[in-house]
């Protein structure tokens, strides 16, 4: 048996301990809904402050050239490559996942098209895949004379053939937290010809990746999850050298090609050209005060790059993570938690999710009120993220002592906790 005492050993020998100074957290909350919003870093209100009341109030619109508003969105991209086995300036931090998705996956349905292969119209993804990204796809298949199929995990290799125009996967699973092999998926897609588009939600800052040495086509992926961007925080979008470099030799377009995303905007000229590179995939003005706040975020997870980076972080995750289930395992049996994250941690990110056949939610909500963010899932899961940035052994044996209390004193059962709000 684990005590807390063997805990407290863990956090005093831990190497990244000192990066939990970086981040403002209130005192009395454990904090496992880092996968869902990351958690506000101490430099973000200074810089964000700084942003409005200095370049904004002062310098005015001088700031797009002075303070380099306008080279955000690859600046910060770039941060966020870092993390993602993406070159410099192969990253754009900009928009939302969704809108991102639907421009690279109308990029890539547009590349396919050209290759005239008319027998490969399906693009294939995940039945659990996160629900925006089945809607995209649905609609982009819709505009595009394509289908969309949905497989369960398991049957993907065997949906990997002749009429397969584009695989389109979220690396991380958002429910269960199982991991694709991105590289493997990717080598057999384009055995098959076919292109591929990964959501990198759950991946960036969570675990380490390596788009080029995957030779992934495109990918897209959420600023204010593990990347601590804030609420709403941009998204990125990154695509394969090979595929820009067609795009501006076919003069292909994106479709939301928008002024930013314009060679030159500036010339406001009436006809579109494509900047070169991942810049085309820019639509209109940056949001300045939301890409400063990512910025921030996207430090607090460099700042591990001294200390080992992705590489460090993804050791204390998994030893998280490992004793998360090791515990509720122990202290928890009994009480009906059914582990739906893969045992197999070369497969698992950095989340574990339990299913219950009841009340889920209300526990959930009883752990909440006991200062222990999860969240729920519906139908049944209750899931955990743990950012080994900020999270202590300790604080994992904490969590699991307040579920343990939550079950066996059926405090969940109470009305307050049964009341389902707009968020779950
Ligand atoms: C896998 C995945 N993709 C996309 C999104 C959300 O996309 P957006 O930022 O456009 O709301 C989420 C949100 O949780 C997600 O888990």
């Amino acid at each position: 048996m684990t005590s807390r005492r063997d805990c407290e050993a863990l956090d005093a020998q831990d190497p990244l301990a000192a990066l939990r100074a970086q981040f403002t957290l209130p005192a009395g909350t454990i904090y496992l809904d880092g996968n869902s919003l990351g958690v506000l870093p101490a430099s973000t209100a200074r810089r964000v402050q700084e942003v409005v009341t200095r370049e904004w109030g002062e310098d005015l619109i001088t700031s797009w050239n002075k303070a380099g508003w306008i080279h955000q969105p690859l600046r910060v991209g770039t941060k966020i490559g870092r993390l993602i086995g993406a070159r410099e300036g192969e990253t754009l931090a900009a928009d939302s996942t969704s809108a991102n998705l639907y421009k690279v996956l109308s990029a890539a349905l547009e590349l396919i098209k050209r290759d005239g292969a008319p027998q490969r119209r399906t693009i294939v993804s995940e039945r659990q895949n996160f629900p925006t990204d089945l809607y995209i796809a649905e609609s982009l298949a819709a505009q595009h004379g394509f289908t969309l199929k949905l497989v369960d995990a398991e049957e993907i290799g065997a949906h990997i053939g002749a009429g397969l125009a584009v695989l389109m996967l979220t690396q991380v699973n958002y429910r269960s937290g199982r991991v694709h092999d991105m590289a493997a998926l990717t080598r057999a897609a384009h055995a098959a010809g076919a292109l591929t588009v990964w959501d990198l939600a759950h991946s960036a800052g969570a675990i380490p990746v390596d788009l080029n040495g995957a030779e992934a086509d495109f990918a897209i992926g959420c600023g204010y999850k593990y990347l601590n961007g804030g609420p709403g925080a941009p998204a990125f979008v990154w695509a394969h050298r090979r595929h820009l470099e067609r795009m501006d030799r076919d003069g292909l377009w994106q479709p939301l090609a928008g002024w930013m995303g314009h060679a030159a905007p500036f010339e406001f000229s009436s006809a579109y050209r494509p900047a070169p590179g991942i810049a085309r995939f820019a639509c209109g003005t940056p949001a300045v005060l939301s890409l400063a706040a990512l910025e921030c975020g996207v430090d607090s997870v460099l700042a591990a790059e001294p200390l080992g980076g992705m590489a460090a972080l993804r050791r204390k995750s998994l030893a998280l993570t490992n004793l998360f289930i090791r515990l509720v395992e122990e202290r928890c049996a009994g009480h009906g938690l059914e582990l739906v994250t893969p045992r197999d941690e070369s497969v698992r990110g950095s989340q574990v999710s339990f299913a219950r056949a009841e009340g889920g939610y209300a526990i959930v909500q009883a752990l909440i009120e006991r200062g222990v963010i999860g969240d729920f899932r519906a139908p049944d899961v209750l899931r955990f993220g743990f950012t080994p940035l900020y999270l202590r052994f300790a604080d994992v044996w904490d969590a699991v002592e307040q579920l343990r209390q939550v079950l066996e004193t059926g405090q969940w059962r109470e009305a307050r906790f049964n009341v389902k709000a707009a968020v779950t």
